[in-house]
């Protein structure tokens, strides 16, 4: 039977940054295919008004702050879901920091650290909390988002670098885990319209400039990360594992 390959009913999904971009998009549609959804980020007031909205829609979902930096913040995200919902199935390690646009010479020290902190060690702090309770079940997922950055010569060294240690990081963690039906797979995203990628959308002409070196000549929206997402943490994606797949419209393919 295929028709419940989509099927999230019973699994219980982190989403760390996901009050609004493509992590909300993410939550929403693991939400709306069954799962119950934690929506984090640094302030509890976004989280309540995105879990809500998920809420109103007919779903499942609450909010938990945390702040991904901080090492107590990660440990209260995962207790305060299992004190919810009881376990974790999906773990989604959305939020990512990018402070600093420059040379990689002019790179200080302090930003470097706090990049590699934020988008590479929370990633596997959270591992270190789910993945002994999914070896337990023998089922279990998570999905880090790298970005199309990897592939690129660009300004944001520290940024691009913790993404390609994402890339590692989910090879790493799948060849690990994976003997115990934990799969582990790293979602790389193009330009999408967001809060965080602001500066690279709205001078027109600049997007423009760069939108005619991709394939599919649009910007992304959130949503066109989501199916993926869902995919990876579904049946559909059963036999997947140690991956990174580019949603760029194209954007990595040479033209
Ligand atoms: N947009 C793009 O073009 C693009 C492309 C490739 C990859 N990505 C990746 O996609 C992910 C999501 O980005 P986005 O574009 O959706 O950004 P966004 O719309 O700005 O959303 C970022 C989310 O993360 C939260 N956040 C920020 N700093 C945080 C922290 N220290 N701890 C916990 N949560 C934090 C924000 O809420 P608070 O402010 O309340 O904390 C918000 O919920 C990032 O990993 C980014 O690197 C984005």
């Amino acid at each position: 039977m295929t028709s419940d390959l989509f099927d999230l009913t019973g699994k219980v999904a982190i989403v760390t940054g996901s009050s609004r971009g493509i992590g909300f998009a993410m939550a929403q549609a693991l939400a709306e295919h069954g799962a119950k959804v934690v929506i984090s980020s640094r302030k509890e007031d976004a989280c309540t008004e995105a879990a809500k909205q998920i809420c109103d829609a007919g779903g499942e979902a609450i909010g938990i702050p945390c702040n991904i930096v901080e090492n107590d913040d990660l440990d209260n995200l995962v207790q305060k879901t299992k004190d919810a919902f009881g376990k974790v199935d999906i773990l989604v390690c959305n939020a990512g920091i990018s402070p600093f646009f420059g040379p990689a010479t002019e790179l200080p020290d302090d930003k470097f650290d706090l990049i590699m902190r934020a988008n590479v060690r929370a990633n596997i702090h959270l591992a270190k909390l789910v993945i002994p309770e999914m070896k337990e079940r023998k089922d279990g997922v998570i999905i880090i988002i790298s970005s199309v950055a990897v592939k690129k010569g660009n300004n944001t060294t520290a940024y691009s670098i913790s993404k390609a240690a994402v890339d590692q990081l989910v090879r790493n963690l799948a060849v690990e885990n994976s003997p115990d039906n934990i799969r582990v797979n790293a979602i790389a995203p193009g330009l999408i319209k967001t809060h965080f990628s602001r500066v690279l959308w709205e001078n027109e002409e600049a997007l423009n400039k760069r939108l005619s070196k991709v394939p599919m000549r649009r910007i992304g929206e959130p949503e066109d990360i989501a199916g993926v997402a869902v995919m990876l943490a579904s049946k559909a994606g059963n036999w997947i594992t140690g991956q990174t797949f580019f949603v760029d419209g194209g954007d990595t393919i040479d033209i």
